[in-house]
């Protein structure tokens, strides 16, 4: 550790002038002495206030720190956290050998009317040496971290993801991806992040990224986030993409027509597809997560229409639920027959089934576009016509009835069927996290040379389609450590 050197304390009224009395302000009273107040812990409030006290006392204080800085003034913080502070460069240049103090140190200066000498219980405590100041470190793909629902950074990577969404929201994907992996990084951390110093040695997190945890660890929040939050611009953005039907480009042009809200959107008269119909329709429910009972009573009705149409068949959880979430946007499902061959036409029965039974608000059935667009040459030709999606908005009977109450509510469901030769890949794929998936694509292209999709993986090296069974064999055959759908929550 850099020892801090020790500076003499000008004693009282040594190169003053004969300014005494005075209330004012007075900046060279005590020249040696230059005092920069440590906002971290010690808040704004407090801190603009002991500043004032201190100038009026003729002392100097400083609004940045700097290397001209003779004492540090800190309130509830730890010597370390401070010198780890100082070093990250967050508040000005470096590190300087200034006195690291506890405000006691100010407040009896205050009282005496003049800087009094630093005596060793005025000085910060230091447990850890230099070396000691442990960073964190991970490895660079998502998918090979184990990142569980327990999150020790929510304040930074609530930031973070907020600015991530504002990316998106812009069009901006690119942004958006290094704002989510950055996020990531911070959601699998053993603890709380107390110094950005300790980031040091991470991936993925960007000059960008650092300055805003900087800022947060700093002073509670990041003003790029709370100016983003307030703006106009995002606020209509959000709340006409969360519309049911309703993309970015979609609300970019109706924003452009002076459309910033769903009063507006209905008054316009604007001719909406049956998606955005429903969607508006059943927004609040459709705005309102989903609870895990609430998945479970999906989960019920969707394996009484299996039992109904096809015997044999069988539905798995997949989404942010099987991840362990106790809420989520939507239920998802991945519809499958352990005969290979027996699923075909499984969807349009089931939806049929849930039809006549009056389950279903609004439905769309498609052959998979998203997975054909990206996938490629990992897709076999010969499934091409068996993928079979669902998006669907359930009538969910709800068991809590009361008088003038809704007997249901509007849920959003996937479902997917797959063929049970491509089961595990289509499990692994629709598990999710999204983040999760997009690195496990990532690693498969840079890493291995192969082309992973939510039907097959494609090994470019060897011209070959690696078969499996389970999630297991995949992540084997990627060369990566198996991690459950708990520890996927990138
Ligand atoms: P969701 O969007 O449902 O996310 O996609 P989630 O993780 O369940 O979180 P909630 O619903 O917001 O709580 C689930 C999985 O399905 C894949 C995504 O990659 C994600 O892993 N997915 C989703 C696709 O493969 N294609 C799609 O078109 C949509
Ligand atoms: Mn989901």
């Amino acid at each position: 550790m850099i020892p801090l050197k020790r500076r003499k304390v000008v004693p009282s009224g040594a190169g003053n002038t004969g300014n005494t009395g005075s209330e004012e302000s007075s900046p060279n009273k005590f020249p040696q002495v230059i005092l920069f107040l440590l906002e971290r812990k010690m808040g704004a409030s407090r801190r603009a206030f002991l500043s004032q006290l201190g100038r009026k006392k003729g002392l100097q204080v400083e609004e940045m720190f700097s290397e001209r800085v003779t004492h540090v003034i800190c309130e509830n913080i730890s010597g370390d956290e401070v010198v780890a502070w100082l070093e990250s460069g967050v508040g000005g240049r470096g590190r300087s050998s200034a006195h690291l103090l506890d405000v006691s140190w100010f407040t009896e200066s205050m009282r005496a009317g003049r800087p009094v000498e630093v005596l060793d219980r005025h000085r910060l405590q230091q447990q850890m040496r230099e070396a000691e100041v442990v960073g964190f470190s991970a490895p660079s793909y998502a998918c090979q971290r184990r990142t569980t629902l327990d999150n020790h950074n929510a304040i930074l990577t609530d930031a973070l993801s907020l600015l991530a969404e504002n990316a998106e929201l812009s069009g901006e994907d690119g942004r958006g991806v290094a704002f989510r992996r950055a996020t990531a990084v911070l959601k699998g951390l053993p603890e709380p992040v107390t110094a950005v110093t300790q980031l040091v040695g991470l991936p993925c997190l960007g000059g960008h990224s650092l300055r805003v945890v900087k800022e947060v660890l700093e002073s509670g929040a990041s003003s790029e986030v709370e100016a983003t939050k307030q703006s106009e611009r995002f606020k209509a953005l959000k709340v006409l993409t969360a519309i049911f039907g309703v993309g970015v480009k979609t609300a970019e042009r109706w924003m452009r027509e002076g459309i910033h809200d769903l009063q507006q959107l209905r008054d316009s008269g604007r001719t909406l597809d049956r998606s955005q119909r429903a969607g508006l329709q059943h927004y609040d429910d459709l705005n309102q997560p989903v609870t895990r009972p609430e998945a479970d009573a999906v989960a019920a009705i969707v394996e009484e229409a299996l039992a109904a149409v096809l015997p044999g068949a069988t539905t798995t959880l997949i989404g942010g639920f099987r991840r362990g979430k106790l809420t989520g946007h939507d239920v998802d499902f991945l519809l499958t027959h352990p005969e290979e061959g027996r699923e075909v036409g499984l969807m349009t029965k089931v939806v049929s089934w849930l039809e006549t039974q009056g389950f279903l608000l609004y439905q769309k059935t498609t052959r998979n576009s998203y997975l054909e667009a990206e996938d490629g040459p990992a897709r076999p030709s010969s499934n091409m016509d068996r993928f079979d999606r669902c998006l669907s908005i359930f009538k969910l009977p709800v068991e809590v009835k009361g008088e003038g109450l809704n007997p249901w509510r509007a849920v959003r469901v996937d479902l997917v069927v797959s063929p049970i030769s491509q089961f595990a890949f289509a499990l692994l794929g629709w598990t999710g996290s999204k983040l999760f998936e997009r690195e496990l694509r990532r690693w498969a292209g840079h890493e291995k040379a192969m082309s992973l999709s939510s039907h097959a993986l494609y090994d470019k090296t060897q011209s070959r389609y690696l078969r499996a069974s389970s999630e297991e064999e995949i992540f084997a055959y990627l060369g990566l450590e198996y991690i459950p759908p708990s520890e996927r929550n990138a």
